[in-house]
């Protein structure tokens, strides 16, 4: 995995969303769309504010969410509440959005509708920006998920997975290792000593890999961005 830095966190935002707009760029310039996938949390904000100012044809984005927490996007819990505060404020806004919640259904009786709309408007991927916590999750991919192996398995059909575990607040949804590793690009954007500390411990591991590693392994092209 290569790895950049910046000086600071919001230098760091700047970098990452003037490298995923021009990936963006490139690919609605080779296929007529791009397909893209954004992780919520506390990290990314600042990211998603700049790269909501970007200027492309956003109308050809197809954009998504990595994970969602199942809540309802009034939720101050919910990460498409987060984009919309953040990514579409700006010209992103004409960016087509699957959203991974849905009031419709109960995240357990299946997700046929949503898988429907990932497969139409954002699947392939051509850029997945992640996130990772420190127990080395990534998406709602959590050590000790309840189908966190199905979730993994790099030949799964699903695109979408409901997911319960020890270190998530609530039921959550997340793109699958089969629907991330679709993607041409990966970047993992995180803060921090700490997690650099796990990041790196974790990419060498073979047996039992952490989430992150788990995924980073998956995706040839992964590169992480990093601030103190
Ligand atoms: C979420 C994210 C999740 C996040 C990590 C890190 O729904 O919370 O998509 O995967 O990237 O939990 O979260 P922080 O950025 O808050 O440390």
């Amino acid at each position: 995995m290569k790895w950049i830095g910046a000086g600071d966190r919001d230098a760091l935002a700047a970098l990452l969303a003037d490298r995923v707009a021009g990936m963006l760029r490139e690919a609605i310039e080779a296929r007529g769309r791009a397909g893209l996938a954004l992780p919520g949390g506390s990290t990314p904000g600042a990211f998603l504010t700049a790269l909501g100012r970007e200027d492309l044809d956003w109308e050809k984005v197809g954009v998504t969410l990595t994970d969602e927490r199942w809540v309802p996007p009034s939720s101050e819990r919910s990460n498409q509440r987060l984009l919309a505060e953040t990514l579409f404020r700006g010209k992103a806004a004409a960016a087509e959005f699957v959203p991974l919640y849905s009031a419709a259904v109960e995240p357990d009786d299946g997700l046929e509708g949503i898988e429907t709309a990932l497969r139409q408007i954002v699947m392939p991927l051509d850029v997945a920006v992640l996130g990772m916590g420190e127990d080395g999750h990534t998406a709602s991919l959590f050590p000790g998920a309840d189908k966190l192996e199905q979730a993994l398995d790099p030949e799964g059909e699903a695109l979408v997975l409901p997911i319960r575990a020890p270190g998530a607040d609530e039921v959550r949804i997340t793109l699958t290792l089969a629907a991330l590793a679709t993607a041409r690009k990966a970047f993992i954007l995180i803060h921090g000593a700490e997690k650099r500390r796990i990041l790196e411990a974790a990419a060498p591991e073979k047996e039992n890999p952490l989430p992150i590693a788990a995924v980073a392994w998956q995706i040839e092209k992964v590169t992480v961005f990093h601030a103190d």
